[in-house]
């Protein structure tokens, strides 16, 4: 089973993450994590301050000689930017006002400086571990951008093209007619002072049937899966698979070829009554403008209770690609969790081992 944690705040020293439950013997490939933590950074649309933001960051247990050995995996990532903030008007759709209300604050970074996504680069780097680990059974992840502010692309992508080619765009579009008009929404938002929002597709593929379970309301896989990528700082909504009105549009019919069992389409996302059904899983994530804006919006001071505007700080204007990375990754710590669940095994042989036989057994693929 695996378990992870973070600490650490925005402009702390570091961030520090532990994952608990690795098996032994998975090759970790230090220049992976680096990859990833890059493209969550990079987008276009985030603010300048992602220049500051560095990946350096330390293996400090759990990996020798470049492999895992079964022990929790400790991690830190460094901040370049260290200093103590004070403040005492409130975000509004940020954590700030509630925040200070629950925990007796009125200096609004006590809340922010936690609250903050930078939190997510940690989940990011231990997500790696766990998408180096799946890899060796086939489960690859992929995110796209499929809608800033009102331009949204239509079209169905592969897996495999989506791969391939969303790189070559800057926002992770890989629709060539929309992608310029969704970078002109964002350059538009950026010079009025304004944000944006949007959607992002993250899909999974080689998942076998048999993840999840339907037994218990939390063993369900999207019970699983809806509570980590709703808990991804901004987004708002999740949708799994395709929900067309009638049912018998909707249900993907199921036969037998080259006596493999297949279905014609795949409405579901992957998963049915809870567990993974061999498909690829497939989530549409609804991600709402980043609340810090570059213009006046009304708030109060906490320690008068005047009115005043929020604080205009430097930030993104759009986190919509970089939304697909966190969530690429915050799904392969699920995901592994419940691989292993299933499949057991304390080295990477012994997983292999038991995958293999139930594969054979279940006639998947
Ligand atoms: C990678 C990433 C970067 C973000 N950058 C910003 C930002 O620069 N400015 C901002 O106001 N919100 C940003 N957000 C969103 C806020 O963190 C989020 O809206 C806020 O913490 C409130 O949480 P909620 O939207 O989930 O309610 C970012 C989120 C992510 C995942």
């Amino acid at each position: 089973m695996i378990r992870y944690y973070t600490a650490g705040e925005s402009h702390g020293d570091s961030l520090i993450g532990i994952l608990e439950g690795m098996v032994a013997g998975v090759k970790i490939d230090r220049n992976r994590i680096l990859e990833e933590l890059r493209l969550r950074r990079l987008p276009f649309g985030r603010s300048k301050r992602m220049s500051i933001e560095k990946e350096e960051f330390e293996i400090i247990s759990g990996v020798r000689d470049e492999f895992t050995t079964g022990a929790p995996i400790a991690l830190r990532i460094l901040n370049e930017d260290v200093k103590e903030l004070k403040g005492f008007v409130p975000r509004p759709s940020h954590a700030d006002l509630a925040g200070c209300m629950k925990y007796g604050f009125k200096n609004i970074h006590l809340i922010a400086e936690r609250a903050s996504a930078r939190e997510t680069s940690m989940r990011v780097a231990l997500g790696t571990i766990c998408k180096i680990f799946l890899s060796n059974f086939g489960i690859d992840f992929v995110s796209h951008t499929v809608r800033i502010g009102d331009v949204q692309s239509e079209k169905i992508y592969d897996f495999d093209f989506i791969k391939e080619r969303r790189l070559a765009s800057p926002i992770f579009c890989v629709d060539k007619e929309n992608e310029g008009l969704m970078m002109k929404k964002i350059e538009e938002a950026e010079s009025s002072g304004d944000t944006i929002g949007g959607e992002t597709e993250v899909i999974v593929k080689g998942v076998p049937p048999g993840i999840g379970s339907h037994v218990h309301y939390d063993r369900r896989l999207d019970f699983k899966i809806g509570g980590a990528i709703l808990s991804i700082p901004g987004v708002k909504g999740i949708e799994i698979g395709k929900i067309l009105s009638l049912g018998s549009v909707n249900n993907d019919p199921i036969f037998i070829k080259n006596g493999k069992i297949k279905r014609r389409s795949n409405n579901a996302g992957g998963i049915e009554g809870g567990i993974s059904n061999g498909e690829e899983i497939i989530l549409r994530l609804k991600i709402k403008p980043p609340p810090t804006l570059r213009r006046n919006f009304p708030s109060i001071d906490l320690r008068s209770g005047k009115p005043s505007s929020a604080p205009q700080l430097r930030g993104d204007t759009c986190i919509v690609p970089s939304v697909g990375i966190v969530a690429e990754n915050v799904l392969a710590l699920e995901i592994a969790n419940l691989f292993l669940e299933k499949f057991g095994g304390d080295n990477l042989e012994e997983t292999k081992i038991n995958w293999m036989n139930y594969i054979k057994k279940i006639k998947w693929g």
